[in-house]
């Protein structure tokens, strides 16, 4: 099972970003413990991350027809970037929307996203961990 994992604007920062809300984790070392859970769990794991919403949306694209599933956290574009909610919703494959920090006790405005409604699962507050759990759900066959 090929599974792409998408982490969206600012992601790059980790482990300098508020490490009370994100963790101490950096981005790399978030995608070295994805890919070890990912071929623990018998997953191709294909990790990438952009600022830039046009690259963010083309690997969405590319992922139709290639991958198995989806682990997809956006950063601040889940709040307002329907271009990224429309891509989502042109796949059909199991897709699992994660956050590191719980949105619903943040600010208002995190508290919805505009990808909710496209993916197949949502993980939020669990921080590296989700990513695992994510991978877990795809593994299992993407149903709730
Ligand atoms: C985030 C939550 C978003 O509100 C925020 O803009 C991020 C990261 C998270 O993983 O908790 O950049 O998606």
């Amino acid at each position: 099972m090929q599974v792409l994992v998408l982490n969206g604007v600012n992601l790059n920062t980790l482990g300098k970003r508020d490490p009370t809300i994100y963790g101490t984790l950096t981005l790399n070392e978030l995608e070295t413990q994805i890919y070890t859970w990912g071929h623990e769990l018998g997953l191709t794991v294909r990790c990438r991350q952009s600022n830039h919403e046009g690259e963010f949306i083309g690997w969405i694209h590319d992922a139709l027809g290639e991958m198995d599933g989806v682990v997809v956290n956006p950063g601040a574009w889940s709040h307002y970037a329907y271009s990224i909610r429309d891509a989502l919703d042109i796949l059909t494959v199991p897709i699992v929307e994660v956050h590191l920090s719980n949105i619903h006790e943040r600010e208002e405005w995190r508290h919805h996203t505009v990808i909710e409604d496209v993916a197949t699962h949502r993980i939020v507050g669990k921080g590296a961990q989700g990513y695992k759990e994510a991978l877990e759900f795809i593994a299992q066959g993407g149903t709730a």
